[in-house]
């Protein structure tokens, strides 16, 4: 699973990055990104940081 995050569609609610810190962090733009290597296997909480995004601004 390799996360991407639409820069159009995330509104920077940062559900992402509380559920999920091991792999999206806050960026100083106020969009979510992926952290260099996230892990989503590791991590495991990628699908559940992108079913619960507003604007399912979160895909694989
Ligand atoms: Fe953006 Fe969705 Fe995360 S709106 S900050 S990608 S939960």
């Amino acid at each position: 699973m390799n996360p991407k995050i639409d820069p159009d569609l995330c509104i920077g609610c940062a559900l992402c990055a509380e559920i999920c810190p091991e792999v999206f962090e806050m960026g100083d733009d106020g969009l979510a990104h992926v952290i260099e290597g996230g892990n989503c296997e590791e991590a495991g909480c990628c699908q559940e940081a992108a079913d619960s995004c507003p604007t399912e601004a979160i895909t694989f």
